[in-house]
């Protein structure tokens, strides 16, 4: 099974660890976003007030890099419409790290394509559903369907996916789109385009639009099938695990968070402020932080049946999931349906 941050071992993810290195940082330029998608973690965030310099970028992503970050995953807010997103994308890449850019596409023009393929960027593209209805109201915009297939179309004819231009799409699984989810599975890996497919994190816009929600069942439902699917079509094996798709998240032990007003956290779903890179050396936070040391000792940590369940060495489950539901970000993962009892 792969490992979120698929490009890396698990060797390399433990060894990292074990030497309290990085190997990833995902970082917000800004929040600003063009969509409304209702299960966004992002709070609707209309100006740039607030949010990092470039200056202090260039400084937070030197530190990243000096902490052995390999790659820097660009998240948001929409990237592609950040006035300054080439200029930054460039910094990186002269940095000797690759770059991973999670994006809703309104902003790929064939120029940006073209500039993203000859940085060899890693693209995971927003497509929740092929149906344009459900798409656009997903994500809260009309016409968002469409921008996406055009962005599909740029990056395509800029030479992606392949080898060197590595092609995400990403999806989060929710009643609207759960039916037609093996479908496109199956279509994007025909395609040679790596699926990305996340349980919803019950946080923020997620929690006031419970129309999306699946059961922990149809999770396992949806989970399982996708395994059959991908091991009697494509030949790969892994075991459903929540709350990544043929994935496992174990970001925590290689990666952090850095939010556009330069606030550092686990992850985007365990909403710690572990302390604020203008007041604090990213190492340091990350060295003196608890939440981190427990998250990175999980074996240790983890508690209920996720600490009892026989996927543990592999599994901690969406520790955002179990933050947000529980108030305790070492909390069985609530959303997993082997905790409903559903084993
Ligand atoms: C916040 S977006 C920022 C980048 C870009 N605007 C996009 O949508 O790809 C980063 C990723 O988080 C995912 N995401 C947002 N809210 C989420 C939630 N509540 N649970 C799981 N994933 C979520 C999005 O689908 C996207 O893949
Ligand atoms: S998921 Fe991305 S595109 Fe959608 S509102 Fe959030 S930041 Fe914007
Ligand atoms: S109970 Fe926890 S460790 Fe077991 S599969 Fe579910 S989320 Fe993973």
């Amino acid at each position: 099974m792969q490992i979120y941050n698929l490009e890396f071992s698990e060797a390399e993810v433990r060894q990292a660890a074990a030497e309290n290195r990085l190997l990833s940082m995902e970082i917000e330029f800004s929040r600003v976003c063009n969509f409304r998608c209702s299960y966004c973690y992002v709070e609707e965030e209309g100006t740039r007030a607030g949010e990092l310099s470039r200056r202090e970028l260039r400084e937070l992503i030197r530190q990243a890099r000096e902490l052995g970050a390999r790659k820097i995953i660009v998240l948001g807010g929409e990237p592609s419409i950040y006035p300054h997103l080439r200029e930054m994308l460039s910094f990186i890449d002269a940095q000797g790290m690759a770059i991973e850019l999670f994006t809703n596409g309104s902003g790929i023009t064939p120029e940006l394509a073209s500039f993203l393929a000859e940085k060899q960027a890693r693209v995971a593209l927003k497509l929740n559903s092929r149906d344009p209805e459900i798409q656009d109201r997903l994500a809260g915009r009309l016409g968002a369907s469409a921008l996406i297939q055009q962005a599909l179309a740029a990056l395509r004819g800029a030479g992606y996916p392949s080898r060197e231009r590595f092609l995400a799409i990403s999806t989060v699984i929710c009643r609207q789109n759960i039916a037609e989810l093996p479908a496109l599975w199956q279509w994007l890996r025909r395609e040679g385009i790596e699926p990305f497919f996340e349980v919803i994190t019950p946080q923020a816009n997620a929690l006031d639009n419970d129309w999306l929600g699946v059961t922990p069942a149809e999770l396992k439902t949806l989970f399982t099938a996708l395994a059959e699917l991908d091991q009697s079509q494509f030949g790969r094996s892994w075991t459903p695990q929540p709350p990544l798709v043929g994935n496992r998240c174990m970001r925590h032990q290689v990666s952090c968070v850095v939010t556009a007003s330069g606030e550092v956290m686990p992850c985007v779903g365990v909403t710690i402020p572990l302390g604020n890179i203008r007041q604090t050396p990213l190492g340091e936070i990350l060295a003196t932080s608890q939440v981190i040391a427990d998250l990175k000792n999980y074996r240790q940590t983890i508690k209920g049946e996720c600490r009892d369940c026989e996927q543990a060495a592999e599994c901690y489950g969406c520790r955002g999931a179990a933050y947000q539901l529980t108030g305790d970000y070492l909390a069985s993962d609530p959303t997993c349906w082997r905790n409903a009892g559903g084993s």
